[in-house]
């Protein structure tokens, strides 16, 4: 096959979910359909993702495991599938929001009875923002549901898109019969015969042959499907597959990953919907995923198990051409010309040392420390600089000093060292230096980390305070300088390691008085880093 070929076929997308609405078990199911695990129960347990907070040598020992099912490859239909797991749970940290950056597209999947639920609409905003297909799959309808339609609109109001449902279901719960697909008009029964089949037989059937389908679901479902498609044919967004691919309209699926329902339904139309390699922004225009020369950006540092060898795991998402074990490629940020070293993949459950790979693949190599978050890796003869990931907000603030004085500089280093890995982010008072340190992170588990790398690796014992700020905001334009803007007595202005300001917040109500009370005041979110 010819390295178009390769790329075409790929396929690489990110889960995201709010804890316990599924994602795990879909993901599970999507795997047993490729043939890539032959038992349900393969994929990372909740045994293992529930590890307890503080015991971060439990954790070392399970970041193996986080480490090969952090992405996951498998063919389907001709097809080349990357899964990008995205860690929720206690795992929950920047990390998560990094992963979404390699990712072309994302599957949102929701719990029937909950909808929107926190971490989908913190990891929704990330996909938002870069434009990406968005795919729902609202699980669980085997028990009892919202309904759909509210469901529906919930999406459409709070995420701003469009919405398309591609099947829509008939009941829930007990009396769940299955879904309609609106484009075959046909009915995927869900009958205790079907039920943990891989295949489910489709039945077609015309809204308007209401022997058959009083036969198959009963009159009274009959007589509300018949309604709700009329509605739905009438009013909802129509398909418009441009819109689903610039991120404004989002095929909805509705099933249930436990029993296997409409995973497959979904998994195929999501496969024919959703795009290749998207090409990706650099200093100098984009670049094309199907051109011929290498190119790759850092997106996660995973340090590594191993105490003995102090060695790190980069991941990088190939983003152009194909790459090669033996040949040398071009570290852009270090300038040097360097083998990537131990190029590995994961399929499914193991890691295995590849040959060769292609845009759209994640490849994880060997870090002897070179790599920072971010970094283009490219064929020398055609140098590119990809647009450097975000830096995200960090929901999490603590002050930190070191126990002993004496170590003031193990502790400086050790803080900034860790800061520049991406783990967690460091903040100080304005003019301040290095005299109160604050840290700020995205999930606390972090801070577990950082005190613990601190001590294990720097030597140096930590004391901390936990701020009860909760937001923070990069200052992208201001009318006046900071010190002189009209702010709530309890926000903070402070500087990230680059120089730049922010604000920090109490609560939403700050930050919209802040941005009221000083006309021309941009804030973000985010900061974007070149
Ligand atoms: P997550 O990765 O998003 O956190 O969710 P996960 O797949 O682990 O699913 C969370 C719980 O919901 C699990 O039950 C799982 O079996 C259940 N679940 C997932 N999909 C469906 C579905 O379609 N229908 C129903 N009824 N349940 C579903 P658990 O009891 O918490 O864990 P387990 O002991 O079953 O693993």
């Amino acid at each position: 096959m010819d390295y178009r070929q390769e790329i075409e076929r790929r396929r690489t997308f990110a889960i995201i979910s709010h804890p316990d609405a599924g994602k795990t078990t879909l993901t599970e199911k999507l795997l047993l359909y490729g043939g890539a695990i032959q038992l349900a129960g393969s994929v990372k347990g909740k045994a293992t993702a529930r590890h307890a907070v503080s015991d971060w040598m439990e954790l070392e020992k399970q970041r193996g495991i986080s480490i090969t099912s952090s992405v996951m490859q498998f063919e389907y239909n001709g097809y080349c599938i990357n899964i990008l797991d995205t860690p929720g749970h206690q795992d929950f940290s920047e990390d998560t929001y990094r992963t979404l950056m390699a990712a072309d597209s994302a599957v949102m999947v929701i719990d029937a009875a909950k909808g929107i639920e926190p971490q989908t609409r913190k990891l929704f905003k990330i996909c938002a923002m870069r434009h990406i297909p968005i795919f729902t799959f609202i699980n669980k309808l085997d028990r009892e549901a919202r309904d759909p339609f509210e469901l529906m609109e919930e999406l459409e109001k709070e995420f701003g898109i469009g919405t398309y449902p591609v099947n829509w279901p008939i009941g829930c719960g007990h009396d769940f019969k299955g879904v309609f697909d609106r484009d075959r008009r046909e009915i995927l029964a869900f009958q205790e015969f079907h039920r943990g089949q891989n295949k489910i037989s489709a039945i077609e059937c015309e809204l308007t042959d209401t022997e058959r389908l009083d036969e198959l679901i009963g009159h009274l479902m009959r007589e509300k499907l018949v309604e709700d498609i009329e509605l739905l044919d009438g009013a909802s967004y129509e398909f418009d597959l441009d819109a689903v691919r610039a991120g404004e309209l989002s095929p909805v699926f509705f099933g249930s990953a436990l029993t296997n329902f409409g995973v497959e339904p979904f998994l195929e139309n999501f496969l024919s919907m959703t795009t290749s390699p998207l090409p990706r922004e650099t200093a100098d225009g984009e670049v094309d995923p199907m051109g011929e020369d290498f190119s790759a950006f850092v997106f996660k540092i995973q340090a590594n198990m191993n105490k003995a060898h102090r060695d790190r795991i980069a991941f990088m998402r190939i983003c152009s051409g194909r790459f090669e074990r033996d040949k040398e490629y071009l570290h852009v940020q270090g300038g040097k010309v360097l083998k990537l070293a131990q190029p590995q993949q994961m399929m499914a459950q193991e890691r295995a040392i590849i040959n060769e790979a292609f845009a759209g693949d994640i490849i994880g190599v060997f870090d002897p420390g070179i790599f920072s978050i971010g970094d283009t890796v490219c064929a020398a003869k055609h140098k590119v600089q990809f647009e450097g990931i975000p830096t995200f907000a960090p929901e999490h603030f603590s002050v930190i000093s070191q126990v002993d004085t004496m170590k003031r500089k193990q502790f400086t280093k050790g803080v900034t060292q860790i800061a520049q890995e991406g783990a967690i982010q460091m903040f100080h008072a304005p003019n301040s230096g290095m005299e109160e340190v604050i840290v700020g992170a995205v999930g606390v588990l972090q801070f577990e980390v950082l005190e613990y790398r601190l001590k294990n690796e720097y030597n140096v014992d930590i004391r901390r305070r936990d701020l009860s700020y909760g937001y923070i905001r990069w200052i992208e334009k201001t009318p006046r300088k900071p010190d002189e803007l009209n702010l709530a007595s309890d926000t903070r202005w402070v500087q990230d390691f680059h120089g730049k300001d922010l604000l920090l917040f109490n609560n939403e109500w700050s930050i919209r008085w802040a941005e009221q009370k000083n006309e021309g005041l941009e804030l973000s979110e985010f900061s974007r880093n070149w």
